[in-house]
């Protein structure tokens, strides 16, 4: 156990478990699923699933990890050892590598964006110009190479310094930097001419829109969003003292990460419609081909662009530290590795599968139009790892911590530390509400 450390404050931990909320999930995912989603529809879905369904998951996940102090494969081991859970353990340590594998190559573009910003590469761009840029950039096989190495690398490093050394300590510097830097941007997007259309479309829900993909897509944001699923929060929670009030901390999590994507949608949907951009059409690479053109043309925005690039890349740093420590933490619990060694194999496996989606956006075609799917490589990827493998893990987790575990252990655990004044509330939620309505949403998408 010697190796495996502890929070040094409960705002610490909430800080770190924020910090792995809030990433490319909110600022680059969200908003391009709700523009694709119907705005405002997509919204009302989402906000539901993070309340309903995933705030009683998060709540799970947490007292899970701080019960068995265990990375998830442990967690379950400890408390059902049967093949069926550490399966389950195991799948989350795979979705980890993968998710790793994609997210890195788009965190890895924000560090590209920021580059060209600082170099000038925006100045009197148009939209052609900028959609231009972004294929030129994307098609350039050896740049998105570096660029996934140079992300990768980071959080390698971040990692190997341990949980209160690494992780909580950049943390706690980042995420209110990164806060600040938002509420600056928000100002700008809502004062664009233009802007109101943007948030029109964002707050004016169209029910006729919500279908099954709708539904599918807005809870599995949810899911992504908030780090659930993969074990990333029984992971985090494994490092929370016994002291600790778990719901405050899980309430604040939620709140943090809500509050941040919300303030994306107030940031790209007036920006993109100022400009003309149709929604439906939004893809992985059209926030980086529609923001350029958006600094270009606001006062100050040489500044605000290599900002905003910079905020990206920082979020994304502390999201792809708590991925990469759920297979680090596996590792040095069941094999006994250094937390080095775990970091820097991990850490190259998920580079050497990362390369398929760093070259599916133009640099090899085949990967960029695959056949049945009809979709590129990183979209595919995260759909299958980011969506549907999240919501499944989110659904076991749900099972396990009602059933297998018991949900009145769960709250014991609770009680432990604070009090939990809306334990019946929580035990409904986690053992009818949740799992049901995830089987029945991933059921009516599957039928
Ligand atoms: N929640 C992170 C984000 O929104 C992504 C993430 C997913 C992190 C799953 C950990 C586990 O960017």
């Amino acid at each position: 156990m010697a190796n495996r450390g502890n929070w040094n404050s409960k705002i610490g931990f909430i800080l770190a478990a924020a910090g792995s909320a809030v990433g490319l999930g909110n600022l680059w995912r969200f908003p391009y699923t709700a523009g694709n989603n119907g705005g405002g529809a997509f919204l009302i879905c989402y906000l539901l699933s993070v309340i309903i369904i995933a705030l009683p998951v998060l709540i799970a996940e947490i007292t899970l990890g701080r019960f068995t102090q265990k990375n998830p494969v442990g967690a379950y081991q400890t408390i059902r050892n049967t093949w069926l859970w550490k399966g389950v353990g195991f799948i989350g340590v795979a979705s980890g590598f993968m998710i790793l594998s994609f997210y890195s190559v788009v965190a890895g573009w924000t560090v590209g964006y920021f580059t060209k910003s600082v170099r000038g590469h925006f100045i009197g761009i148009t939209p052609t110009i900028a959609k231009e840029q972004f294929g030129t950039f994307a098609a350039d096989s050896l740049f998105q190479l570096v660029l996934l190495s140079i992300f990768i690398l980071l959080t390698i490093y971040v990692v190997s310094k341990g949980v209160s050394g690494g992780i909580e300590k950049y943390s706690k510097i980042l995420m209110p930097m990164l806060l600040g830097i938002l509420l600056l941007m928000l100002i700008r997007s809502l004062t664009l001419k233009g802007a109101s259309e943007g948030v029109e479309f964002y707050l004016n829900p169209d029910f006729s829109k919500i279908t099954a993909k709708t539904i599918v897509a807005a809870m599995g944001q949810a899911f992504f969003s908030l780090s659930l699923g993969m074990g990333t929060m029984i992971t985090y929670g494994s490092y929370l003292s016994k002291k600790d009030n778990i719901p405050s901390a899980a309430a604040w999590v939620v709140g943090i990460d809500t509050l941040v994507a919300i303030m994306a949608g107030f940031i790209i949907f007036p920006a993109l419609f100022s400009q003309g951009m149709n929604p439906a059409d939004w893809g992985p690479g059209a926030m980086f081909e529609a923001l350029p053109v958006l600094f270009d043309k606001m006062p100050l925005g040489m500044l605000f662009g290599p900002l905003f690039f910079l905020l990206l890349a920082i979020a994304a740093l502390t999201s792809t530290i708590s991925i990469l420590e759920v297979p680090v933490a596996y590792f040095i619990d069941q094999k006994g590795w250094g937390r080095k060694k775990a970091a820097c194999i991990i850490g190259a496996i998920a580079l050497l599968f990362g390369i398929p989606s760093a070259l599916s956006q133009g640099a090899v075609p085949a990967l960029g139009k695959l056949p049945l799917v009809n979709t590129d490589f990183l979209d595919l990827w995260n759909f299958i790892w980011g969506n549907l493998s999240l919501s499944i893990g989110a659904l076991m987790v749900a099972i396990f911590v009602a059933y297998v575990w018991k949900s009145q252990k769960a709250i014991a655990e609770i009680r432990g530390s604070s009090t939990f004044k809306l334990a019946p509330l929580w035990e409904v939620l986690i053992k009818y509400i949740s799992p049901i309505l995830i089987f029945i949403i991933l059921l009516g998408f599957f039928l």
